[in-house]
C-alpha cells in the first residue's frame, strides 16, 4: 500500500506547508493575469492592433500555462490550492482594468501593471523557496523567466 512515507516525493510537512504558501500567490496572480489579459486582447485598438491584440493571447496562454505548473507542484506534495473565482477575486492585488475600449499604449501599460504584481509573487517565491525545496524554486524560476521574457515583449511595444 502506497502512503506518505512511502512516496519518494513526500516532504516534511512543514515544507510542504511553504511551498504552498509562496506558490499559490502565484497560481493566484497568474489565474488574474489570465483573466485581465484576455479583456486587454478583446479592447486594444490602434495602429499596431495586431501585434499587440496577438502578444496579450501568447501572454494569456503562457500565464495559463505557468499557473497549471505551479498549482501541480503544491498538489503533487499533497496540499490542496484554493484558485476558485472568487478566492483569486479577494486574494489578488491587481489594479483594476479600465473597462472598455483602449489605445494600444494605454492597454500595455495597464498590462505591464498586471504582469508587475505577478511577477513580485514569483520573485518571492523565488527568494523563498531555496532554502525549502529546490524542486519547487526551479517551477518558480521557469516562470519568472518566461513572464521576464513576455515582460520584455510587451514593453517593446511602447515608442519612447
Ligand atoms: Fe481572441
Amino acid at each position: 500500500m502506497t502512503d506518505a512515507v512511502s512516496n519518494p516525493a513526500a516532504l516534511n510537512p512543514d515544507v510542504t506547508a511553504g511551498v504552498a504558501r509562496f506558490l499559490t500567490p502565484v497560481v493566484l496572480e497568474l489565474t488574474a493575469l489570465v483573466v485581465n489579459g484576455k479583456q486587454a486582447h478583446w479592447h486594444v485598438r490602434g495602429a499596431n492592433f495586431i501585434g499587440v491584440h496577438e502578444l496579450l493571447d501568447t501572454i494569456v496562454d503562457h500565464a495559463r500555462e505557468w499557473a497549471d505548473l505551479a498549482a501541480e507542484r503544491i498538489v503533487a506534495l499533497g496540499l490542496p490550492v484554493d484558485a476558485r473565482l472568487a478566492t483569486v477575486a479577494s486574494k489578488t492585488t491587481a489594479p483594476e482594468l479600465t473597462a472598455g475600449f483602449r489605445p494600444a499604449n494605454e492597454t500595455i501599460e495597464e498590462l505591464l501593471s498586471q504582469i508587475d504584481v505577478a511577477l513580485t509573487s514569483v520573485n518571492t517565491a523565488v527568494k523563498e523557496l531555496g532554502n525549502l525545496d529546490p524542486t519547487s524554486q526551479d517551477v518558480a524560476i521557469q516562470i519568472a523567466a518566461g513572464l521576464d521574457k513576455d515582460r520584455w515583449f510587451l514593453f517593446s511595444h511602447l515608442s519612447e
